[in-house]
């Protein structure tokens, strides 16, 4: 969603600004702009569509200044238009402000401007932010951190604000409330950022802001504010990650880098984490006591949780369910403090989810989050984290974070049960030899892509795919539906392989691809997935089966099949899925679409 740059130095802000935002391009965005003062003024440029729209318009007509801010819109209030993106301006043009989040009260607020006569010239919430500080100023705040202090205490909602006012034509002020900001210190310069990728290439410590703060960053340094004006002393952290993390290391695209990274995210996550103790944050005494589990997410990280629920249950005997964090945050559900919650997020800023993790809270719960961005607020909000470390995703399909929240699970699963004594150490050892095997066999399935993409050529037509599974397979089914409608565009459904003849069945003719995992299993689901297959042959379904190299079952249904390694059936999903991955990639390749950047689609989710 919304991205935000800032540069505070002694160079011309447009190229920081420009490589900035570009480096946020994957958030999700329709329209692009700029504030830079320049002589004691602010110069805006506004664009809409790509970056390159706004960088073209640079280009003829440069802007030289210092400092500024920049921001991409995702369209919430008003439609993408050069009018409501951002940055937004008072009257007077003195003030400029970049926004992400939602100011929920600005028609309350707008109606009581306008009242004062000020002018507003866009659909958006934002537009109150600059206004409501030109009005502090003129009711006597005592100087523009104040009357930003004062108008932010009067809004509702969620934010992370860039700001600069002409009058102190050396700061960039920033706040945050809800909405991600970072503060990023670099060599005698300073920036505010939505995310660390963004400045990754400029700085080596950074401070998170908290919520309720606000900061002035000043060719002198960073001074860090409550809403109430206390100054308060800020964390500096180190950035661990390489610059070379946010870069596409010659792969034609993010995403195509981000799933040849999974057997090297994994063996690091195992590495780390192979005997995951209390340093977790919570002991085996709290495990032993539990009673409940809650897992809440959204997306391909719900898919996660889905995945993870069947593992706990196996594994750890617990009552375990898992919930899209949209809906469960709306029901009633009955949780006291025996149930732990678990917020999966690779951003660790969906908005839905940290309200679940607020509830919890309300209710006594701890929060063990399952998160790859640190300082992020799910972390922040959360008890213990265990980090997925599968470094920047900056594809908007997430791939590499779901294979590490699928190995996070496994290796908590399994850390539960040692805790409860549900599995001995005997068995607990073998699942380890197991889940070893998976960056392996996952390069292995890598190693395949140019027959996945013989199959992905021959089908990538269609209008509709169905994705069928069952068991441990059943998530994998529905995050390779998703990873298809996301990159190609093709409608796919997922579909539980046993809820096949309660209706799907009827799409069922000789057009339609059909999905089906059917990799080898010690329990009943194999035969009863080859059982489903056959329903579907007898359709003349066209299945694309995904099997266990050697499997000669599937090779008499299916019309094609791609391969994958034999491993045990609990974590069949973590190397499943990425022959699904890339299925779905090389059908966007040949549907020709913007596969790092889907349309519509935003990488947080910061907003409701
Ligand atoms: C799909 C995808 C989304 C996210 C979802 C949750 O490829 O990436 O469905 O999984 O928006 O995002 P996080 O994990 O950041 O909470």
């Amino acid at each position: 969603m919304c991205g935000i740059v800032g540069y505070v130095g002694q160079q011309n802000a447009t190229p920081f600004l420009m490589d900035g935002l570009k480096r946020l391009e994957y958030r999700g965005y329709d329209s692009a702009g700029v504030a830079i003062l320049d002589a004691g003024r602010i110069s805006i440029r506004r664009a809409v569509g790509r970056l390159s729209a706004l960088e073209d318009s640079l280009e003829k007509a440069p802007i030289l200044g210092k400092p500024g801010i920049g921001h991409t819109r995702w369209a919430t209030h008003g439609a993408p238009t050069e009018t409501n993106a951002h940055p937004h301006t008072d009257d007077s043009g003195k003030i400029a402000v970049v926004h992400n989040g939602i100011i929920e009260n600005y028609q309350e607020l707008r109606a009581e401007l306008t009242a004062k006569g000020h002018r507003f010239t866009s659909q958006t919430d934002t537009e109150v932010i600059p206004h409501l500080i030109a009005q502090e100023l003129k009711d006597g705040a005592a100087d523009f951190l104040t009357a930003l202090r004062n108008a932010l205490a009067r809004a509702r909602g969620a934010y992370a604000v860039g700001a600069v006012f002409a009058d102190n034509p050396d700061t960039v002020y920033a706040a945050r409330h809800g909405s991600p900001l970072i503060i990023g210190l670099g060599e005698n310069e300073f920036f505010i950022a939505s995310d660390v990728p963004a400045i990754l290439n400029r700085i080596s410590k950074v401070i998170y802001l908290n919520d309720g703060e606000v900061a002035t960053l000043t060719p002198r340094g960073v001074r860090v504010f409550s809403l109430d004006g206390t100054e308060v002393q800020p964390e500096i952290q180190t950035v661990t990650l390489s610059a070379e993390a946010a870069e596409r290391a010659g792969f034609e695209t993010y995403m195509l880098k981000e799933i040849h990274e999974q057997p090297r995210v994994l063996r690091h996550l195992l590495e780390k984490n192979e005997t995951l103790g209390d340093e977790i944050g919570l002991s085996a005494d709290y495990f032993r006591k539990l009673n409940r589990i809650m897992i809440v997410a959204c997306g391909t990280a719900y898919h996660a949780g889905m995945y993870g629920r069947l593992l706990l249950e196996q594994f750890t005997g617990l009552a375990v369910e898992t919930d899209l964090a949209s809906e469960f945050r709306y029901r009633d559900p009955k949780i006291d403090p025996g149930t732990l919650l678990i917020p999966v997020s690779q951003s660790g800023e969906t908005a839905d989810t940290l309200a679940c993790i607020r509830m919890a809270r309300e209710w006594g719960c701890k929060a063990l989050a399952i998160c790859n961005v640190p300082g992020s607020s799910v972390v922040r909000e959360s008890d213990a984290t265990i980090f997925t470390e599968a470094g920047p995703e900056i594809g908007v399909a997430s791939t590499k974070a779901y294979t590490a929240q699928q190995m996070a699970f496994a290796l908590l699963a399994l850390h539960i049960a040692r805790a409860r004594d549900t599995l001995d150490d005997e068995e607990i050892a073998e699942c380890m030899i197991d889940l070893r095997k998976t960056p392996d066999a996952i390069h292995r399935v890598i190693s395949r892509k140019e027959s996945i993409k013989a199959v992905a050529d021959k089908h990538h037509d269609g209008p509709s795919s169905l994705y069928l599974g069952r068991k441990f397979n059943y998530p994998t089914a529905l995050e390779g539906a998703l990873k298809n409608k996301e990159i190609s565009y093709q409608h796919a459904e997922g579909y539980a392989a046993g809820e096949m003849k309660h209706g799907p069945i009827a799409l069922i003719n000789e057009y339609l691809p059909v999905i089906c995992i059917c990799t080898k299993t010690r329990d009943e689901v194999y035969d009863k997935m080859l059982s489903n297959m056959k329903e579907v042959e007898a359709r003349h379904g066209r299945i694309i089966a995904v099997a266990t190299e050697g499997d000669q079952h599937v090779k008499g249904i299916a019309e094609d099949i791609l391969y994958v390694p034999e491993i045990r059936d609990e974590f069949s999903p973590i190397i499943n899925v990425v022959a699904l991955q890339l299925l779905a990639y090389y059908a966007a390749q040949a549907r020709g679409t913007d596969i790092d950047k889907p349309r519509n689609l935003a990488k947080s989710v910061t907003v409701e």
